[in-house]
C-alpha cells in the first residue's frame, strides 16, 4: 500500500541530522508494527520496541529537524492513534503516516538510540583521587595537538586536575590555551588576572601570604568551575602549590563522621567579598551533595567566609564539623604539595578539586602567575567535538 512513496529511487540513506556519528550502527533486518509501536530487530540480534508518538517526535525531515541549526521544529503535542505504513529497505526504516508524512530513520541512529542502549560518552565520570596520586602531565607542544588537548580535557574532568608542562614563557599565553578551549569566564578580578604580590592588594592572593586550601569565589551564585593557572616566575622561596580533591575528602568525611558531613552539606552559610567597587555574598553549605550522596560542589573558603549567622545552639556543632573537614583536606592522606615550575600551567575543578599555596618571600625572587577561568561545559563539549570523528 506505500509502495509508491518508498519507490527505490526516492529513497536515500537517512541523514538524522546530528554531527556525532552512528553511520557505523548496524542494519535493522526486521520490522513490525506491534500492539504498542514498531518492533526492530537488528542484525546484531538486539531488539527494541518504540512508541509511534516517539518514532514521530524524532523525525528527521527539513519540517521536523532545522536543516541548518539541527534544532527540533516538531512540537509532540497530538497521539499517534492510527497506524503508520512501515517500509525496510537496506536495512533502514520508513514510516508513512495517515496525514502523509513520511519519516526515514538511520538504522544505527535508531540502534543507539533505542531505550536499551547503554549511553556512551566521550566525557569521562569524575574518579576520586587514589593514594599518591599525580596529575596527568601533558606538553605544551601537545596541548596543540588533537590528541595533547583530548588527554588534557580528559584529565580534567575524570581527575579535576592537569599539568602542562615545557610551556613558553610569554605573557597571555593562559588566555590563548583558554580559548581554544571556549570563552573565558569574567569575575570581578577580571577576565584575565595576575596572582603576585601587589600593593594596595583586595585579594589574600595578592599577597605572599600562604593560602591555606579554598575554592575561588564561594562567594558567587555559581563559582567559576575551571581555574588555570601559568606559572611565568617562580623563584621566591616557598610558594608551593597545594590541591586535595573533594571527593576523596568527602568519601573519608562520611567514612569517620557522617553527622559532620551531614551538618556542613545542610547548613547554609554566608560567603561575602568586598572592596570599593563590590559586595558579593551567596548563601551556601560548604558542602553540596545530590540525592544519591555524590559531591556536587565545595565551598571552603575561610578568608571570605562571612559572620556565621545560625541559632547559637547550633554554633559550636558547626564549628566542630568545620575543623574536622578543615584537618582531613589538609592531612598528609589527602593533601598534595608540589612546586610550580615557569612554563608550567596547572589547572583544576575550582569546585571539587581545593587549592592552596604556601607562603612565599617576595625578597627572594619573583613569583608571578598568570590565571583565568573557564566553565566546565566547555570542556565536555571540546571532547565531544573531538571525539566525533574519532
Ligand atoms: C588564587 C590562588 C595560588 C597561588 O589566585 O586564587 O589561590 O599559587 N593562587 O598563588
Ligand atoms: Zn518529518
Ligand atoms: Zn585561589
Amino acid at each position: 500500500m506505500t509502495s509508491a512513496v518508498f519507490a527505490a529511487e526516492k529513497r536515500q540513506v537517512p541523514q538524522m541530522g546530528e554531527l556525532t556519528s552512528y553511520e557505523s550502527g548496524p542494519l535493522i533486518s526486521e520490522a513490525t508494527l506491534a500492539a504498542d509501536g514498531v518492533s526492530l530487530t537488528w542484525q546484531t540480534g538486539d531488539r527494541t520496541t518504540l512508541p509511534l508518538l516517539w518514532l514521530r517526535d524524532h523525525c528527521a525531515c527539513s519540517e521536523c529537524r532545522h536543516p541548518q541549526t539541527r534544532e527540533r521544529l516538531y512540537l509532540p503535542l497530538a497521539d499517534i492513534d492510527e497506524l503508520p505504513g512501515i517500509t525496510l529497505a537496506e536495512g533502514h526504516l520508513y514510516l508513512q503516516w495517515t496525514d502523509g508524512h513520511v519519516s526515514a530513520f538511520h538504522s544505527g541512529w535508531l540502534h543507539q538510540r533505542r531505550p536499551e542502549a547503554r549511553l556512551t560518552s566521550a566525557v569521562p565520570a569524575p574518579m576520586p583521587w587514589v593514594d599518591n596520586f599525580f596529575p596527568e602531565r601533558i606538553r605544551h607542544a601537545d596541548f596543540l595537538t588533537p590528541e595533547g588537548e583530548k588527554a588534557w580535557l580528559t584529565a580534567m574532568l575524570r581527575d579535576g586536575l592537569a599539568l602542562v608542562d615545557e610551556a613558553p614563557l610569554i605573557e597571555e599565553e593562559v588566555s590563548r590555551l583558554a580559548e581554544r578551549i571556549g570563552p573565558l569566564r569574567s569575575t570581578n578580578f577580571g577576565a584575565r588576572f595576575d596572582v603576585r604580590s601587589k600593593p594596595n592588594p583586595n585579594n589574600a592572593a595578592y599577597t605572599a601570604v600562604g593560602l591555606p586550601l579554598h575554592i575561588d569565589l564561594p562567594n558567587w551564585r555559581q563559582p567559576p568551575d575551571i581555574q588555570l593557572l601559568y606559572c611565568l616566575q617562580n623563584e621566591a622561596s616557598g610558594g608551593e602549590s597545594l590541591f586535595a580533591d573533594g571527593i576523596r575528602v568527602i568519601n573519608a568525611l562520611r567514612q569517620q563522621d557522617p553527622e559532620a558531613l551531614a551538618i556542613l552539606s545542610e547548613t547554609p552559610i554566608d560567603f561575602r567579598f568586598q572592596d570599593e567597587t563590590h559586595d558579593i555574598a551567596f548563601k551556601a553549605p560548604v558542602v553540596t551533595l545530590d540525592g544519591h550522596g555524590h559531591l556536587v560542589e565545595m565551598r571552603l573558603n575561610n578568608w571570605i567566609r562571612d559572620a556565621l549567622h545560625l541559632p547559637a545552639a547550633q554554633m559550636d556543632a558547626w564549628y566542630r564539623a568545620y575543623r574536622l573537614l578543615w584537618q582531613l583536606f589538609h592531612s598528609q592522606a589527602h593533601q598534595l604539595e608540589f612546586a610550580l615550575q615557569s612554563g608550567q600551567m596547572i589547572a583544576f575543578d575550582n569546585r571539587r578539586v581545593l587549592h592552596g599555596r604556601r607562603e612565599f618571600d617576595p625578597n627572594s625572587g619573583a613569583r608571578h602567575l598568570q590565571g583565568t577561568y573557564l566553565d566546565r561545559d566547555m570542556l565536555a563539549s571540546r571532547l565531544r567535538v573531538l571525539a566525533r570523528h574519532a
